[in-house]
């Protein structure tokens, strides 16, 4: 196939084909296994080959995306995939997504997609309302967490640097010192990378923590103490809602206070955690986040959207406006209730993400949310009440919303050799696939932590995790 242009009359049937081959895949995906097939990694390895010079044509090459590449790919769609903290993609998301690409609208500007920039608005302004954000802050939307972290980060930076008379994103930082950043042991790895991305450096985060899964304790005054020994001097204090391993969450409303009485800004990592904020059974654990001077969450965990999708929220839009304005002379004006979202977001070119978060948003609204995550939170502590009836596996953390953490720890077994029979059947769980989930280090023990996110998810999906688990640690 040479041009491009000589495919028109293959797009009606290449749609087609697509759309029942999607269709055949969601009707099983709650039956297939969710790590994918045995084959997965050698059905990667077809793809291996040099540049074509002369293109196989659309219709062979989706072909193979269809065969060779479903079978190297995991069933994270599906609702046994409880990996990392991975959502599914709702019926109106997955609709909504595909409508993203045949539209391809860069949601960049309201004069490049109308539709885009008016749908981040809306959804900016309901998610506000979903979290209990005050409806002045500003917000966008992102490529996820990392992203968001960063892009709220970048904020903060500024706010960093104006507070002593310094416009960073006008002329950097050098001459400046050191940026104070304190969190707790929670503080996720994507939060210290995004540290690394604004030249603050990941080393320069000062841990508090006060045992060895991280929480801190602020009781102790240690927090406090490196807060004053600042002599006034600006901080960042980041918190998270919603520990990776755990599902923990700082004492955000606390933090937000000791920030405010020490010149520090807050910024909370609520990648998953902040869904909790949806139901009265959970909003508790995060009480205090409209508190914070930033806030970040992602769309493609708990929200159910299709990859990739996070958003940033600030109570001070002027700042990301500081550090993501820009200006060229084939830019229009902006005009008033026409957003142009690339002046406050990382990126130029943008897809527009809106239309899934605004039309999931639009089809389950606030109850259909509450009622997932209430749900999930009810099968995250049905899981940790079979685990403490067993006898052969051990609860490490009682599960505050969505993760659960525990070990195999078979009758008998030495301490000592834990670890690395944890390690071993974490390799099993992953090879065999059936459920789908790996080790993490909890409070220095090798644990499992398998994360409910996904819409699909049902007491069925649960009830098989220790079996699988079991029988593979006897094989
Ligand atoms: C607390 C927290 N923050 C940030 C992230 C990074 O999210 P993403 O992979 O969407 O960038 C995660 C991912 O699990 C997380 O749990």
């Amino acid at each position: 196939m040479p041009d491009p242009i000589h495919d028109r009359e293959h797009l009606s049937e290449l749609v087609t084909h697509v759309a029942e081959a999607a269709r055949d895949y969601l009707a099983r995906v709650d039956q297939l296994p969710a790590g994918g097939t045995a084959g997965r990694d050698q059905a990667a390895g077809h793809f291996a080959g040099e540049l074509p010079e002369d293109g196989d044509g659309s219709v062979a090459t989706v072909t193979r995306l269809l065969t060779d590449g479903v079978q190297a790919a995991v069933n994270s769609a599906g609702p046994r995939f409880f990996h990392f903290v991975t959502g599914g993609s709702t019926p109106a998301a997955l609709a909504a997504d595909w409508l993203t690409s045949t539209l391809d609208n860069n949601a960049a500007l309201w004069v490049s997609s109308p539709l885009g920039s008016k749908l981040e608005q809306v959804a900016i302004g309901w998610l506000k309302d979903l979290f209990g954000l005050p409806r002045s802050w500003g917000g966008v939307l992102t490529t996820g967490a990392t992203m968001s972290n960063f892009t709220a980060l970048a904020a903060a930076r500024q706010w960093w640097g104006e507070e002593q008379g310094s416009n960073i994103a006008e002329r950097g930082m050098s001459g400046l010192p050191a940026v104070p950043v304190m969190a707790s042991g929670f503080i996720h790895a994507s939060a210290e990378k995004a540290l690394s991305m604004l030249g603050i450096g990941h080393k320069a985060v000062q841990l508090f923590t006060s045992d060895s899964t991280g929480a801190i304790d602020l009781a102790a005054l240690a927090l406090e103490g490196a807060l004053v020994g600042l002599k006034g001097a600006p901080a960042i204090v980041i918190a998270t809602a919603g520990e990776v391993n755990a599902g923990g969450f700082d004492p955000i409303a606390a933090m937000a206070d000791l920030a405010h009485r020490h010149h520090a800004w807050l910024h909370v990592d609520g990648a998953f955690g902040l869904f909790a904020r949806i139901s009265p059974v959970t909003a508790d654990l995060a009480d205090g986040v409209e508190l914070a001077d930033s806030v970040i969450a992602d769309g493609h965990k708990w929200l159910n959207v299709p990859y990739d999708c996070g958003f940033a929220f600030c109570r001070d839009a002027r700042l990301l406006n500081a550090v993501f304005g820009m200006n060229a002379p084939y830019f229009p004006a902006t005009e008033a209730d026409h957003p142009d979202f690339l002046y406050l977001a990382p990126e130029m070119s943008r897809r527009a993400r809106s239309l899934a978060v605004w039309a999931t948003l639009a089809a389950y609204g606030r109850n259909g949310y509450r009622a997932m995550i209430e749900r999930h939170r009810g099968l995250a502590k049905r899981l940790a009440d079979q685990i403490r009836a067993s006898s052969d596996f051990e609860l490490l953390a009682e599960p505050r919303l969505n993760v659960v953490c525990f070990r195999y720890r078979p009758a008998g077994t030495p301490e000592s050799e834990l670890d690395q029979i944890n390690r071993r059947l974490g390799q099993a769980i992953i090879a065999d696939g059936t459920v789908y989930f790996g080790t993490t280090v909890y409070g220095g023990k090798v644990a499992f932590r398998p994360a409910i996110a996904n819409w699909r998810t049902t007491e069925r999906d649960v009830d098989i995790i220790l079996d699988v688990a079991r029988g593979l640690a006897d094989r």
